[in-house]
């Protein structure tokens, strides 16, 4: 049988000339990392941006894993999504970023058993210096990040910095949505209904055991979850639930989570992307404004809401009691320590 693959993406690539839908181009870093292996083909079939959306996907890899992209990109072209409209591979970032509308961060070191996600700094501090710059660089004037190598707060702050002035503070977000879906489900299974009905439970600060997941304005079945659940059990059980759930996974899986860290890259963008409900709000890690007295300039998670354009505005003049403050205050502080621990690199 002839060899047909890079026929059909030449095909489905004229094809698409003539459907009006619009071509978004999304790097994914990592490409051939558990998390990429589970995300690529939620991006590929429309997840991500939905059914009227054609995928420009580009794979980027270190050069000793090059050879390995080859089959991940063989599998992409075997699953024959009707929405993938290119596919590119390469361990060169002028390739694979160029134009790129959605740079999404997904290659470093993962952290293994024992170990803390802030242990990995200043391991994986320099590839975010490489992404900025190669941001800056190739992609398109309106790009977005996403990062998730860990410690993605910290490291997004250090790819902004490389990158310059030329991108934006608003474009850059970092994921603390796994951390958030984590609190619904946990809150959702001790209250006894459905995820769907736990709204507006936000996470504050970092993607680290110092997360705080606020309950206090969280709503189940739209009355107060503090109401609905008992306080105690969400002050000592719930919330180091939520921060240990990644060791908990890396534990029991030998490995950290991928499945649920691709279906939280997935809600990230995708709360991005469309209108938030008006009974809603979500996660993200964004550069702080100074907004709930959060040192500026740091990357905290906070509760978002947006327009469904990509952007998004931090929910404004919510009421945040003593133990809420305390705990925001101690996530906050890691933050700021991690930020003097990398100050060289945001000087780079
Ligand atoms: C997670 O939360 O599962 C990931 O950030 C991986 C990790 O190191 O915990």
């Amino acid at each position: 049988m002839p060899e047909p693959k890079a026929e059909d993406t030449a095909a489905r690539t004229t094809r698409n000339r003539h459907r009006r839908v619009s071509v978004v181009r999304v790097v994914v870093t990592g490409a051939t990392g558990q998390v990429a292996y589970a995300l690529l083909s939620r991006i590929a079939s429309g997840a991500m941006f939905g059914p009227e959306t054609e995928i420009d996907l580009r794979l980027s890899d270190i050069p000793q894993m090059i050879g390995k992209t080859k089959g991940v990109v063989m599998e992409l072209e075997d699953a024959a999504y009707p929405l993938l409209a290119g596919i590119t591979a390469s361990d060169l970032r002028d390739q694979t970023h160029k134009d790129a509308d959605w740079v999404l961060l997904v290659g470093s070191v993962p952290r293994g058993p024992g170990m803390e996600r802030g242990d990995l700094i200043r391991t994986n501090g320099p590839i975010f210096v490489a992404e900025g710059k190669a941001i800056a660089e190739h992609a398109s004037a309106g790009v977005r990040v996403v990062v998730v190598g860990n410690p993605c707060n910290t490291n997004c702050l250090i790819a902004r910095h490389a990158a310059g002035d030329g991108i934006p503070a608003d474009r850059w977000t970092a994921l603390t949505r796994l951390d958030q879906n984590r609190a619904r489900w946990l809150l959702a299974a001790r209250a006894g209904v459905r995820v769907g009905d736990v709204r507006r439970l936000a996470i504050w600060g970092n993607h680290s055991a110092t997360l705080y997941p606020d309950f206090t304005n969280a709503t189940v079945g739209g009355k107060p979850a503090d109401k609905t659940v008992d306080r105690d059990w969400l002050e000592r059980e719930f919330i180091p639930a939520v921060q240990q759930r990644g060791a908990a996974v890396i534990a029991a899986r030998g490995a950290s989570s991928a499945l649920s860290a691709a279906q939280a890259i997935v809600d990230h963008v995708r709360s991005l992307v469309t209108p938030t409900p008006a009974d809603d709000w979500f996660s993200a890690a964004v550069v702080s404004d100074g907004s709930y007295g959060v040192a500026k300039d740091i990357v905290s998670s906070f509760p978002l809401s947006s327009k469904g354009d990509g952007g998004y505005a931090i929910v404004k003049g919510l009421t945040l009691d003593a133990f809420a403050k305390a705990k925001i205050d101690a996530t906050i502080a890691e933050l700021e320590k991690e930020r003097d621990i990398v100050r060289d690199l945001l000087a780079a």
